[in-house]
């Protein structure tokens, strides 16, 4: 298997509950130093380490040669890798705009396609991790909403495409505690967010593995072209009205 954004947060998480089953995992991520330390850059034997950018399509294509290389092919992939820019609409630049676009959506779709191509061979799994926010409205975050609304768009219609033989899900977390919260919000921030969900607390990432996990698994053989939403029952209620 393949986590892209493996190096941190919910994709290390998904990383580890895989080692955990005994499968091969590829970690693709820019960040060096993070990758050697993740669980798949401790377990030597099972994992792969791809140090690459997803917004660089030499990089992209050279970590799939290496993946076909070293496997002879791939039968999941967890497509996670992201950013996030907190900005108001008003202020947020070209630049933020472009930067969470490239990472996001068109890096997303590059490493999809690549996995769907060696899929196409054998069969396989693809998990996008998309965002609640990709299906409800959320102030400050008008470029990183509309990425996880087109990656939720994007399930479907390669659900519909590489049917019978590729299945496509995602699956869309609310908060979920990981470095990139930690960056944007402060502590009084997090307490304020955990005390609007109703299960009153933020999500930890080997809840979100665990649901990925299921996705990948024979259980779900059934299961395509869906978003599952992973939030605390935040969005049931909508998000401003829990209370
Ligand atoms: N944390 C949350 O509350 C939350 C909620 C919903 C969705 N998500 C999504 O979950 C995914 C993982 O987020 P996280 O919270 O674990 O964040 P994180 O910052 O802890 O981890 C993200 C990882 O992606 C890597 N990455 C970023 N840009 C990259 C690029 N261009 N190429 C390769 N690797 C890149 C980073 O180096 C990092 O290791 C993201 O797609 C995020 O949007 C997170």
């Amino acid at each position: 298997m393949l986590v892209t954004g493996g190096a941190s947060g919910i994709g290390e998480a998904i990383a580890a509950v895989f080692l955990r089953q005994g499968a091969r995992v590829a970690v693709l991520d820019r960040d060096r130093e993070a990758l050697k330390g993740s669980p798949a850059g401790r377990d030597g034997a099972r994992g792969l380490l791809l140090a690459a950018d997803v917004t660089d399509p030499a990089a992209v294509e050279d970590a799939f040669s290496r993946i076909d290389k070293a496997w002879g092919g791939l039968d999941l992939l967890c497509n996670n890798a992201g950013i996030s820019i907190r900005r108001s609409f008003l202020d947020t630049t070209l630049d933020d705009w472009n930067q969470t676009l490239a990472v996001n959506l068109t890096g997303a779709f590059l490493v999809a396609q690549h996995a769907a191509r060696l899929m196409s061979r054998t069969g396989g799994v693809i998990v996008h991790t998309a965002s609640v926010s990709g299906m409800v409205g959320m102030p400050h975050y008008a470029a990183y909403n509309v990425t996880k609304a087109g990656l939720i768009e994007l399930t479907k219609t390669m659900a519909l495409e590489l049917a019978p033989h590729i299945r496509v899900n995602a699956v869309c977390p609310g908060y979920v505690l990981t470095p990139m919260q930690r960056a944007e919000y402060t502590e009084a921030m997090l307490s304020e967010c955990a005390s609007d969900i109703p299960l009153r607390r933020l999500g930890a990432p080997e809840e979100i593995a665990a649901l990925v996990s299921y996705l990948a698994s024979p259980e779900a053989a059934f299961v395509t072209g869906q978003s599952f939403v992973i939030d605390g029952g935040e969005s049931a209620g909508g998000l401003a009205s829990a209370t």
